[in-house]
């Protein structure tokens, strides 16, 4: 697919300071620094909170990943950052270093749309997906059901018309205490509950792809407020019953969208990829319709700069290198 040049990633467009290096296929660095501790108080990630610290930490950060490659700044080839969509703040910090790192040792720049970066994170561990294939990307700003005909042809199938799946388990968690991020949040405490003990919607749109993700989060907390004390209805019940709902949802699009075009190969990304109950049910999915699947680790699901490698290197194939910008084809938001 491509050489063995060397490629810098940056990703900071929200409240991870993450930079990889991968020399070809092989990833060779993938630094994700967190600010989980310093959001948790706030119950969510403070714009400006995250911007400053991201610029405090990411001179270091790039100079432990070139030590831990054993690399020298000049042994770089290419360097790549996300330029959005997320939080300003947090890009422009990613996005002036990664570029002033191009610019000092005049290699070129290629800037990548995030949900392209999460798009391409199955390849960082299995250069073998390709198109075409329909995939599910469901992070915490978005849920996009996107049909991939060819590399670089994206076409946006649905998207959520309120909140994100992301974004329902982040809120709920917030309402309830249960801490932040929310989707890990949910899965652990939801752990051993019975995902049917309560029933709660799974809304449907007038478009079949789209999705709406704020009545169920209503329903969710209606629930809650009109519970009797007699009621016997565990913490593990609620979360894993809320998990279930979004599951359920979130594949019924998917599931339809796969059916109508009759693609033979899925793939999904983004953060609430993470989940195992959403992987479970993906991957049953596939076996039962003899489906080629690719989903990345759930570490490589959530935010993460390999993926913004993965993404540049596959641009590689089509276009001139040069210092400017090159910017990947982006979906749709
Ligand atoms: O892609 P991502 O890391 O950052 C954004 O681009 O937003 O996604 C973050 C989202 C958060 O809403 C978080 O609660 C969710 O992914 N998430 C999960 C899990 N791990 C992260 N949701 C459900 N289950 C998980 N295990
Ligand atoms: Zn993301």
């Amino acid at each position: 697919m491509h050489d063995d040049k060397i490629i810098l990633g940056f990703e900071t467009s929200c409240d991870e300071t993450a930079i990889a290096i991968m020399k070809g296929d092989e990833l060779l660095v993938n630094t994700i620094s967190s600010q989980i501790d310093i959001h948790e108080k706030f119950g969510g990630v403070v714009p400006e909170v995250a911007s400053r610290a991201h610029a405090e930490m990411i001179r270091n950060i790039f100079h432990s990943s070139l030590n831990n490659a054993n690399l020298q700044i000049s042994d770089i080839d290419i360097v790549s950052t996300t330029d959005g969509p997320g939080l300003v703040g947090s890009l422009v910090v990613g996005y002036n270093f990664a570029k002033s790192i191009a610019w000092s040792i005049n290699k070129p720049f290629f800037t990548v749309d995030h949900m392209v970066g999460h798009l391409a994170a199955p390849l960082i561990e299995n250069n073998t997906m390709k198109p075409p294939f329909i995939t599910l990307l469901v992070s915490g700003g978005h849920t996009q059901i996107v049909f991939v005909e060819e590399w670089g042809s994206y076409q946006l199938l649905g998207t959520t018309i309120d909140d994100a799946a992301g974004e329902a388990f982040d809120k709920l968690s917030r309402f309830c205490g249960f801490g932040f991020p929310g989707g890990p949040a949910i899965q652990k405490i939801g752990e051993g509950g019975d995902p049917a003990k309560i029933e709660l919607p799974r809304p449907k749109t007038k478009h079949a792809y789209n999705y709406s993700f704020s009545g169920l989060k209503t329903a969710a907390t209606n629930f809650l407020n009109n519970l009797d004390i007699d009621d016997k209805v565990t913490r593990a019940d609620f979360a894993a019953s809320y998990q279930e709902a979004i599951v359920d949802s979130l594949l019924s699009n998917f599931v339809k969208a796969v059916k109508d075009t009759g693609v033979k190969s899925i793939s999904g990304g983004g953060g609430v990829m993470a989940n195992s109950r959403l992987r479970e049910k993906m991957n049953i999915f596939a076996e039962e319709k003899e489906l080629n699947i690719y989903l990345p680790t759930p570490k490589l699901s959530t935010d993460n700069a390999a993926m913004i490698c993965v993404a540049a290197q596959n641009n590689l194939i089509t276009n001139d290198m040069n210092i400017d910008d090159v910017r990947l084809n982006s979906i749709i938001t």
